[in-house]
This record gives C-alpha cells, sequence and structure tokens, in this order.
C-alpha cells in the first residue's frame, strides 16, 4: 500500500483537483491536463459525474494515473474502486476509511490537519497524507513543524494553493507533490478552452525550474 502510493505522489509534483460539471467534458479536459505534463489527475466525487468521468477517463488515457478525490465515505471508496480509481484520497479520515484503504486495491491518501488525525492512520501504516486545508492549517510552517516528531511521512498539501505559491511548499523535503484546483479554472473548463488548461499546466509545471 505505502509503495503504491508513493508511487502515485512521484509521478506529477502537481496534482489538478477536478470537479465535472459537463460529463462530455471529462476526457478533453484531462486530455489537455495530461498533453500539458500532468501525469496524476484527481477527479472528485463532488458531482454525480465523478465515477463515469473516472472510468472513461482511465479508458481513453492510459499513461496518466487516474484517483478519486473527496471520498468520504467507505460506500464511495468501493465505488470509486469499482469505477477502477487507481488511488484514493479523502479531505479527512475515519477510522472506517483508514481501515478500508489498508486492504483495498486502490491506495489510500487519507487527509489530515492535524498531528491527531496523523497519528490515527500512522498507527495503521500510514506514512504518506494529503495535507488539507493546506494554506488555512498552518501551510509551509505546519508541515516543517510536522517534520520533527514524523519525519518518515510525507505530504501532498492541497487547499487555498495557487500557481505562485506551489513551489513553496515542494522545496520542503517532506512534500512531493501539491494538488490544487487552480489547474482547472471554472471559466475556462466552462468555455471549454482545453488551450489554455493545457498552458495553464505547463506554465504551472515550468514554474517550478
Ligand atoms: C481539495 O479538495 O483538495 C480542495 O478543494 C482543493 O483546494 P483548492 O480548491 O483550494 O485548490
Amino acid at each position: 500500500h505505502r509503495e503504491r502510493i508513493q508511487a502515485v505522489l512521484e509521478a506529477s509534483p502537481l496534482v489538478p483537483v477536478i470537479s465535472i460539471e459537463d460529463p462530455d467534458q471529462a476526457v478533453p479536459l484531462c486530455r489537455s491536463l495530461v498533453d500539458g505534463g500532468i501525469r496524476v489527475l484527481e477527479i472528485t466525487l463532488r458531482t454525480p459525474f465523478g465515477l463515469k468521468a473516472i472510468e472513461e477517463v482511465r479508458a481513453a488515457l492510459p499513461d496518466a494515473w487516474v484517483g478519486a478525490g473527496t471520498v468520504t465515505s467507505v460506500a464511495q471508496y468501493r465505488e470509486a474502486e469499482n469505477a477502477g480509481a487507481q488511488f484514493v484520497i479523502t479531505p479527512g479520515v475515519t477510522e472506517a476509511i483508514l481501515e478500508f484503504g489498508v486492504t483495498s486495491q486502490a491506495p489510500l491518501l487519507p487527509g489530515v490537519a492535524t498531528v491527531s488525525e496523523l497519528m490515527m492512520g500512522y498507527v495503521l501504516g500510514y506514512r504518506q497524507f494529503k495535507f488539507f486545508p493546506a494554506e488555512v492549517a498552518g501551510g509551509v510552517s505546519a508541515l516543517k513543524a510536522f517534520r520533527g516528531p514524523f519525519p518518515d511521512v510525507t505530504f501532498c498539501p492541497t487547499g487555498g494553493i495557487r500557481r505562485e505559491t506551489a513551489g513553496h511548499y515542494l522545496e520542503l523535503s517532506n512534500v512531493r507533490s501539491v494538488g490544487g484546483s487552480w489547474l482547472t479554472p471554472r471559466d475556462v473548463v466552462a468555455a471549454g478552452d482545453w488551450a489554455r488548461i493545457r498552458e495553464i499546466a505547463e506554465g504551472s509545471l515550468s514554474d517550478l525550474g
């Protein structure tokens, strides 16, 4: 489980948090991100189209890692697995989700905002977490502080991160990737401007140097 989720974190420094409002847009949107250099896609279950989108994008883009985001129950976790999600991201933790994730086909990146939540996962063997909501939960300083007691834990911070601030997180030794919705601005997606989506992906990656 740990190795598999680590592979996801290593595959792309930027993880777009994608919400599908129009089911026909899932594949072209994700293709434009992949064309722009993004290798990991988090498709949220925030809209009714998330599960179908995961299925379609997996079939259409076999070179990308396609996972489910905003999973908040074991029932949703199962649905995401069945849709072919290659990983699952949750905004927070429950014991049931953490236990389910240990043996699931789709490895779990559990969301935590505090050390106590982290420790709930740590005792079950988790060593990688989403840090959410990153900016309001302490940002870069919090992640530096977590390094002291948990030097073997790595994070994917998400929540309030922008193109201009992503690099500050990626400089930390306990961060491999950062996530956010800035890669898929609502108005650009609504307009179906895939060339612009690709540009934002390329530009965000090249800003990292
Ligand atoms: C998430 O679920 O990870 C966040 O909604 C993404 O945060 P952002 O929209 O602030 O980038």
